[in-house]
C-alpha cells in the first residue's frame, strides 16, 4: 500500500545552498512539516552532492533551476550578487526572503518590508509583523543588526534612552559569519586563540542598517558598533552601553513588557551565553544598571547563532509568516 503525503508541502528554493546560510536553511526546511525543497544552488561548488538534513542533496548551477516553481525563493548570495537573482525570482513570480544586504535599510533605493516581525514598528504605523505576511519581497535582518536592533528597542520605544546620547555596542561573532569562500585571514591558524576587533570607526556595513532603523524607531542617539572576531564557529554575543534619562528601577520589566507572548525572544536575568543560543532560533537578552557612573547607564547583554535566528531561522520564519503558517513552525526555539 502506497501512503500518501496527506499534506501538500509547499516548495521552496533555496540561491547560495552551498554556503554557510543556505545550507543552515537547507536543513531547516529538510525538517519542516509544511514545506519542501524544489532547488538548492550553488556557484563554485554547482555539481557537488552532499548530505543535508539527513537527505542527499545536489546543487545545481543557477542558471539550470525554474524559479517559477518555487513559491518562496530564498536568495542567500553574498550582497552586490543577490539583487539580480531578486529580480529575476520576482519576474518568475515567486515570493523572496533575501538574506543579503542588498533591499535593507540604509541600502536599498526600492522597497522590501523588514524581517524582523519582533521590532513591531514600522514608518506606516502597520505592525512589521502584518506587513510581512503579505510582503511580495522581505529583506532578512543582518546577524549583528539582530542582536543589537532587539536589545535597543524597547529602550527606544519605552523613551529611556537620553537624547543626544552615543550608545556603543561591541559584538564578538564567531567565524562563520564571515561566510564559506576561503579567505587567508579566516584560517584556523590565523583566527584560533586570538581575538581582536575589525571594522573599527564605524565602518563596518551593519552600521546603515542600524541606524536607518533606529531612526525609524525615532532614537536620538548615535550608535557606535565595534564587531570582533571570536574564534569559535558560530553565535554573536553584544554588550550594548546606553546613556539614560534617568535611573530604572526594574529594567527587564521593560523587555518583559515588550516582548511578552514573543516565542523567539527570551529575556532573563542570568548573562545570556553563546551556548544558551546556539542552534536555537531565539535572541535571549538582559539588562543591569551600571553602578559607579556619574549619569544612568544600563549595559545590556544579547545573544544569538548567527547563522540561526541572524540568517536562517529568522528567514524561515518570515517565510512562514508570508506562506500563513504559523510563525514558529519548523524552528528550533
Ligand atoms: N554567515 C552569516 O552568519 C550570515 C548572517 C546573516 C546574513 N548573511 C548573509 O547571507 C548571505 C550568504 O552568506 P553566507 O555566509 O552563507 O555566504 P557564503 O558562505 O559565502 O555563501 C555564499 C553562497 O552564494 C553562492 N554564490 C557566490 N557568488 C555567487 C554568484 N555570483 N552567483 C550565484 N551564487 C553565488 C556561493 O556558491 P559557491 O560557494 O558554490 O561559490 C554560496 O552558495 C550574504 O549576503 C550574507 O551577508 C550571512
Amino acid at each position: 500500500m502506497i501512503i500518501h503525503n496527506i499534506v501538500n508541502k509547499i516548495p521552496v528554493g533555496v540561491l547560495g545552498a552551498s554556503g554557510y546560510a543556505g545550507r543552515e536553511l537547507c536543513g531547516l526546511v529538510a525538517h519542516h512539516p509544511r514545506l519542501e525543497l524544489a532547488f538548492a544552488t550553488a556557484n563554485e561548488q554547482r555539481g557537488q552532492t552532499v548530505r543535508i538534513g539527513g537527505r542527499s542533496l545536489t546543487f545545481q548551477g543557477p542558471d539550470d533551476v525554474a524559479l517559477d516553481g518555487a513559491a518562496i525563493v530564498f536568495c542567500a548570495l553574498p550582497h552586490g550578487a543577490s539583487l539580480p537573482w531578486v529580480h529575476r525570482a520576482r519576474q518568475a513570480g515567486a515570493r523572496v526572503v533575501d538574506l543579503s544586504s542588498d533591499l535593507r535599510p540604509g541600502h536599498a533605493n526600492e522597497n522590501a518590508v523588514y524581517g524582523m516581525p519582533e521590532l513591531q514598528a514600522s514608518q506606516s504605523g502597520t505592525l512589521l509583523r502584518e506587513q510581512i505576511r503579505t510582503a511580495d519581497v522581505v529583506a532578512n535582518p543582518g546577524c549583528y543588526p539582530t542582536s543589537i536592533l532587539l536589545a535597543l528597542a524597547p529602550l527606544v520605544r519605552a523613551g529611556v534612552v537620553a537624547s543626544g546620547a552615543t550608545v556603543i555596542a561591541n559584538s564578538a561573532s564567531g567565524v562563520s559569519g564571515a561566510g564559506n569562500a576561503p579567505k587567508r585571514e579566516y584560517l584556523f591558524a590565523e583566527v584560533s586563540n586570538d581575538y581582536r576587533a575589525y571594522g573599527v570607526g564605524n565602518t563596518h556595513r551593519h552600521l546603515k542598517e542600524m541606524t536607518a532603523t533606529l531612526g525609524t524607531l525615532g532614537a536620538d542617539a548615535d550608535l557606535v558598533f565595534t564587531p570582533h572576531l571570536l574564534p569559535v564557529a558560530r553565535g554573536i554575543l553584544s554588550t550594548i552601553t546606553v546613556p539614560l534619562t534617568s535611573r530604572v528601577a526594574d529594567p527587564l520589566a521593560i523587555y518583559r513588557e515588550a516582548y511578552a507572548g514573543e516565542p523567539f525572544i527570551e529575556v532573563t536575568e542570568q548573562q545570556p551565553t553563546l551556548h544558551d543560543v546556539v542552534h536555537r532560533n531565539v535572541v535571549r537578552i538582559t539588562a543591569t544598571m551600571i553602578e559607579g557612573t556619574r549619569s544612568p547607564t544600563l549595559l545590556v547583554t544579547s545573544a544569538i547563532d548567527n547563522l540561526v535566528k541572524g540568517a536562517a531561522g529568522q528567514a524561515l520564519q518570515n517565510a512562514n509568516l508570508m506562506l500563513g503558517l504559523d510563525e514558529t513552525m519548523g524552528l528550533p526555539a
